[in-house]
């Protein structure tokens, strides 16, 4: 067990807190415009935490991949200004990351003030996981809590090397929340446990997979990866997107899950199209078997409606549902139909439900159904890695509870 902000003494204090800022922009007009504010809004609840308990509250993220170099356009700025939006008062930028410039600022701040450093990437020392750095960040406070959950698999300056010159480190509310689903709830979920996993390779999946199959009841596969379980069983995919040198794995994948006695299930049927852009000809495959596959030029693009008939049926029975990947290529609404079809099963179903973070957020949120989750994870990779059993860099390093 590992600290959390509620017990860090913070009237006062200089709390130093890695957030997760690494948020989606577009450049509009000339103005950079965040087109997805989740993880800022995510990170709120620790922030007016800290403000209601007298703290002098200095944020610290990362922000795209500068690689050790102050790069105009990955400035936070932006960010400091669209929190000062949301929380109503002014956030203090520091257009530096260590040194003079945030020193200052933290030695006038007072009790509920907010201010956020630039960018952790534009130093080298911060992915290097360089003491220096880590030190010189650690010297702008007294504590410091990690609520960065989509940046806790990376080994970083800011979210391991800070924790050796900082007395106290917690976690914060928000990496709390995605412990207690991606973690607790998934050790002991209700069953049945069905777990849903798309999108384009298995190689990006094997791990989670494997893991899982100690807990699930059931597994749906969809999306491109379902492809290379196909060619395992000897189904004709066309012109399908696949990973040839994992068709021997997707074997051993059918063959575990027939040892444990988890019910694996594949698409039944598919949408294909000869071209994957909005408006190409595309038709439904029929039912999908070693005599009947999907002809040579032809692409699984999309689940067909037999599978999203199937798949609607086991969530329907569910009491847990995990959910991570699409699919089909729901980016083109051609083929959004099975992603959508799947996000309103979920959106309808009593059970817990739990979106593992990557595109299966984007489409839930597309798909109108975001508010109606148990759980939506503000991580990618950070999430893959947890369901996969493996420990968090991030969260490794705070301070146990005694
Ligand atoms: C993410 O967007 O997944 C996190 O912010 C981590 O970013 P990274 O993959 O650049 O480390």
């Amino acid at each position: 067990m590992k600290l959390t902000l509620r017990d860090l003494e913070v009237r006062g204090k200089r709390v130093l807190v890695r957030v997760d800022f690494n948020v989606p922009v577009e450049e509009r007009d000339g103005k950079i415009v965040i087109t997805d504010d989740t993880r800022i809004r995510e990170s709120l609840p620790t922030i007016n935490w800290l403000r209601e308990h007298g703290a002098k509250t200095i944020l610290m993220s990362h922000f795209g991949r500068p690689k050790g170099k102050r790069v105009d356009k990955y400035t936070l700025r932006p960010v400091a200004d669209y929190l000062h939006t949301l929380i109503n008062q002014p956030v203090i930028f520091s257009h530096d990351t260590i040194g003079e410039v945030p020193e200052k600022i933290v030695a006038h701040m007072n009790e509920g003030d907010v201010a956020l450093l630039q960018n952790l990437r534009f130093q080298p020392g911060e992915e290097a996981n360089d003491p220096k750095f880590a030190e010189a960040l650690a010297k702008l406070g007294d504590l410091y809590v990690n609520d960065a959950f989509g940046a806790a698999h990376r080994a970083h300056a800011s979210t391991v090397g800070i924790t050796k010159f900082v007395p106290k480190s917690a976690m914060g509310l928000l990496m709390e929340k995605e412990l207690r689903y991606l973690h607790e709830e998934l050790d002991h979920p209700g069953k049945p446990f069905v777990v849903i996993l798309g999108g384009a390779k298995v190689s990006d999946k094997i791990g989670v997979l494997k893991a899982l199959m100690e807990k699930a009841d059931t597994i749906l596969i969809g999306g491109a990866m379902a492809n290379t379980f196909f060619k395992a069983q000897g189904i004709s995919i066309g012109a399908s997107r696949v990973e040839a040198d994992k068709v021997d794995l997707a074997n051993e994948l059918l063959a575990l899950a027939k040892k444990r006695d988890v019910k694996l299930v594949l698409p039944a049927d598919a949408i294909i199209a000869q071209e994957v852009r909005a408006g190409a000809s595309s038709r439904e495959s029929g039912q999908l078997t070693p005599d009947h596959g999907i002809p040579d030029g032809w692409q699984n693009l999309d689940a067909g409606p037999e599978t999203i008939a199937r798949f609607e049926g086991e969530i329907a029975m569910a009491k847990t549902i995990l959910w991570n990947g699409p699919l089909g290529v729901f980016e083109i609404p051609d083929f959004a139909k099975g992603t959508f079809a799947i996000a309103h099963a979920l959106a309808r179903s009593n059970a817990t439900t739990i979106i593992g973070g990557g595109d299966s957020v984007t489409a839930v949120k597309h798909a109108g159904v975001a508010d109606k989750m148990t759980f939506i994870s503000t991580g990618g990779g950070a999430s893959l890695e947890l369901l996969e059993g493996k420990e968090l860099p991030g969260v490794a390093a705070l301070t146990d509870k005694h």
